[in-house]
């Protein structure tokens, strides 16, 4: 979703005439778009803050903003660790943008706008693609569900819906543009609800009938969400790439239930089975939370339980980090940060082997590639996705930037696979 709203923010600085710096240097804004799903994120955002206050010293016309999660959670505090930051907006004020920043040059004072739970989210406007054949489109923003470990309900407001008509209309435009693949974005696409009763696979099979698209896919994904219709819509909508991220967060009954999550570990495993068996090469990806307050080394055991036995293509895991606001800092019961580094460790080299199993397979395999541009690990190389999202590295013409191609997998690495054109 942050991507999304870059890509927002350069379409509207674009229109007002702004072309990109090639270094901080050479900036006369500076816009640093945050993240505060996790404290790294934010110290992140805050340590880079504190670079450019000699930038501010050297260059006074230069012009500092601070968007985002963080913006939205902190407002004029902000001013406090960094009193030479010029405007902070929240994460749903992008749209305003240009207004704020000819206030800000005009009254030559610092400005805070935050606005909490507006009416419906905002639509995309034009935008600067980071892709020209791919791009992500918003379809409902926020979220009501509190995960008790989660302050997006705090940064992004209540759940509410795109109109379908609005978002078709917009992947048509963008498929006339030549964009061939969408992603649709929600904190919880599942719940997706325009007006007139569109559901989601209601408006995946709008989607899919749009001319000249090529390629679906959608995050994220919420299990107590995942209905058997959606599965079906997946199976039969050709366009729906086969790759979910289902984010299952722990193993154990007794952490989902303190995380809020509404579903237990054999739910989990049941809507896994059900999907493998519409569609038996499907792409799994999840996010799972170590050291949540309370886990317990048999808690752990069976998130090791549940990783060995739906075999994940890519584990995002992260260590659980206390945030401002939430449910579970009141829970008290932390879990020590050695021991959590511990589990967090035993659950990568779990995913480790398991990957390295799964992607055997994968050798001598044909698969269809869009390619998406130079690989960015061997600039003699081209990339591009598969269908369940796997990035392939392959030796080709520029020519085939923006095409599909066929590739044929003759070695995998550890977060991609090599290839070759074949001749068909
Ligand atoms: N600590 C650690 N991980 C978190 N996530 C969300 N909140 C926290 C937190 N407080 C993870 C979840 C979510 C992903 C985007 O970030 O796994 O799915
Ligand atoms: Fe956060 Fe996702 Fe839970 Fe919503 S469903 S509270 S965004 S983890």
């Amino acid at each position: 979703m942050n991507e999304h709203d870059s890509e927002r923010i350069a379409g509207i600085l674009a229109e007002r005439g702004y072309v990109a710096a090639s270094e901080p240097e050479d900036a006369d804004l500076i816009l640093i778009n945050t993240c505060s799903v996790r404290e790294k994120a934010d110290q992140k955002a805050f340590s880079y803050l504190g670079r450019l206050r000699e930038l501010k010293a050297k260059n006074p016309l230069l012009k500092i903003a601070l968007c985002g999660c963080t913006a939205q959670l902190m407002g004029k505090k902000i001013f406090q660790r960094a009193p030479y930051v010029d405007l902070v907006f929240g994460t749903q004020n992008i749209d305003r943008l240009g207004f704020l920043l000819d206030e800000i040059s005009q009254k030559q004072e610092r400005l805070v706008e935050i606005v909490q739970d507006r009416e419906g989210p905002s639509s995309s406007g034009r935008r600067v693609r980071a892709h020209s054949n791919k791009t992500l489109i918003t379809i409902m923003e926020g979220c009501d569900n509190f995960c008790s470990y989660c302050v997006v309900p705090y940064t992004r407001g209540r759940e509410r819906s795109r109109g379908a008509e609005e978002i078709v209309a917009e992947v048509a435009e963008l498929a006339r543009d030549g964009v061939y693949e969408v992603t649709l974005l929600g904190q919880n696409v599942n719940s997706y609800g325009g007006a007139n009763g569109v559901n989601f696979p209601d408006l995946l099979s709008r989607i899919n009938s749009v001319d000249g698209l090529k390629r679906i896919r959608f995050v994220t994904s919420h299990p107590k969400d995942f209905s058997q219709e959606l599965i079906s819509a997946i199976r039969d909508l050709d366009k729906v790439c086969e790759h979910i991220h289902l984010p299952v967060q722990s193993g154990s009954d007794q952490v989902l239930a303190a995380m809020n999550r509404r579903y237990t570990a054999n739910d989990y495993l049941e809507i896994v089975s059900s999907l493998r068996q519409a569609i038996p090469d499907v792409s799994l990806t999840t996010d799972i939370i170590v050291g949540f307050p309370g886990e317990t080394e048999s808690d752990f055991q069976a998130t090791l339980d549940l990783v060995k036995r739906v075999k994940f293509d890519v584990i995002f895991s992260f260590i659980y980090s206390p945030r401002p606001g939430i449910k579970a800092v009141e829970f008290g019961e932390n879990i020590p940060r050695d021991v959590a580094l511990e589990r967090f460790d035993r659950l990568l080299s779990l995913q480790d082997t398991v990957r390295a199993d799964k992607m055997v397979k994968d050798v001598g395999e044909i698969y269809e590639v869009l390619v998406e541009g130079v690989s960015k690990s061997d600039p003699s190389r081209l990339s591009g996705r598969t269908r369940t999202n796997k990035l392939v590295h392959f030796t080709g013409p520029d020519k085939l930037i923006g095409q599909f191609i066929s590739v044929r997998i003759y070695e995998t690495l550890a977060h991609s696979m090599l290839g070759e054109l074949t001749d068909n």
